[in-house]
């Protein structure tokens, strides 16, 4: 996929260049939860290589849902702060998305100065991808950049809307996520293994679906693979699944048997306790009381097999219950298979519950590509159009 990109800087000197990222994270106690692959951090590297070319940098962000309404717990306060962490400089903060406090605050930025506008979706028109906001938004810039992978499954005014009121560019980080997935698909190298864990299937049979003439194999685990056991008719105890789901599960493994591979075994306790006593059984043997909460060692030995001489890998979600670490052994164990395969294969890693997994084994700089996405990943490897990307 072509995209305009902002390539070389020189231009850029005194511009005001408005930025569109995704810093929508975890705010815990008044903090952005980012980790040093977080968002932000991801973000901050296309900001700062813009105020080093002497550009006036205003960030764009939404953060959470206030629909349309200025709620000050979804202030983007934590984020100007962390921002200014990363960048080693003032981020100042607007009080309002547009109006006459913004524009003045953009008059009064200097080369190499940057500015953060206070969260898109206090204004209801960002969802609704007004015009009027676009317009608003491009009024304060000379141009605008979409480094913000992760929303761009939205119609936002922000990400979609805008590009028809300004000089528009791909941003560098969502540029890489877009020419890595563009490589997935008529030319995917095989064997091609897709990995799927987590919880929710609506969102992963399109995945399936969408590639499953090219795959070699899918390997499931997690709460997924316990809606697969009880499409087979096995006794899952009291282990969690997503209920629409087992229609699904029924149907692909009438239509795909061959190319789906689940757990031969697996880890289940009677408590969630970090001390429960864990025990390894076959998904036919987990009792009434239980729940599975990770694949087991032979499911591993499994998984890591067909990994092996992978050449294309895309993994997304959990295999067990990695809130708590010691259930987290079976992911760990297949994150590290598949890093391994880097450079002899193209590896796609992403999902919000999967970042912290790869961090903790200082993995997340191990694969072709540890996305920023999460529902728009999901929706590309689905095959769906991106319209973020689209309006680009
Ligand atoms: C995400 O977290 O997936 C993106 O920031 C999009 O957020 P949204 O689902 O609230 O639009």
């Amino acid at each position: 996929m072509k995209l305009r990109e902002l390539k070389d800087g020189a231009h850029l000197k005194g511009k005001r260049v408005l930025v569109r990222i995704d810093a929508n994270v975890p705010i815990v106690k008044g903090r952005a939860k980012d980790s040093p692959h977080g968002r932000i951090a991801r973000g901050a590297v296309g900001i700062n290589w813009l105020l080093q070319r002497g550009a006036r940098v205003i960030v764009m962000t939404h953060l959470g849902s206030p629909n349309g309404k200025h709620i000050s717990a979804y202030s983007v306060k934590p984020i100007a702060k962390r921002l200014a962490g990363l960048l080693g400089t003032r981020v100042k903060l607007t009080r309002s998305v547009v109006g006459e406090d913004v524009t003045k605050a953009v008059k009064a930025l200097q080369d190499g100065e940057v500015l953060l506008l206070e969260n898109l979706r206090f204004d209801p028109r960002e969802t609704q991808n007004a015009p009027s906001f676009a317009e608003a938004l491009a009024k304060l810039g000379d141009m605008y950049v979409n480094d913000a992978f992760a929303v761009s499954h939205r119609a936002h005014a922000s990400v979609d809307a805008i590009t028809s009121e300004l000089p528009s560019y791909a941003g560098a980080l969502l540029m890489n996520e877009i020419s890595v997935l563009s490589r997935l698909g008529k030319r995917s190298k095989r064997p091609f293994v897709l990995a799927l864990g987590g919880l929710k299937m609506t969102t992963k049979l399109p995945i399936i679906e969408h590639y499953i003439s090219q795959l070699d194999c899918v390997l499931v685990g997690g709460a997924l693979a316990t809606a697969f056991f009880v499409a087979q008719g096995k006794a899952v105890g009291r282990s969690v699944y997503e209920e629409e789901a087992i229609q699904s599960a029924r149907r692909l493994l009438k239509r795909f048997s061959e190319k789906i591979v689940l757990p031969t075994d697996v880890v289940v306790v009677s408590s969630l306790r970090r001390d429960a006593k864990r025990r390894v059984v076959t998904p036919e043997t987990v009792r009434e009381n239980e729940r599975v909460v990770d694949i087991g060692p032979k499911s591993v030995k499994a998984f890591e097999e067909r990994l092996k001489d992978a050449k294309t890998i895309v993994w997304n979600g959990p295999f067990g219950y990695c809130e708590v670490a010691p259930f987290c052994a079976g992911t760990r164990e297949v994150a590290k298979a598949i890093a391994s395969r880097t450079g002899r294969a193209l590896t796609i890693v992403g999902g919000g519950d999967t970042l912290p997994v790869v961090e903790s084994l200082g993995l997340a700089d191990k694969f072709t590509l540890l996305s920023t996405g999460g529902a728009a990943l999901l929706q590309f490897l689905s095959g769906e159009p991106l319209p973020g990307v689209e309006a680009l």
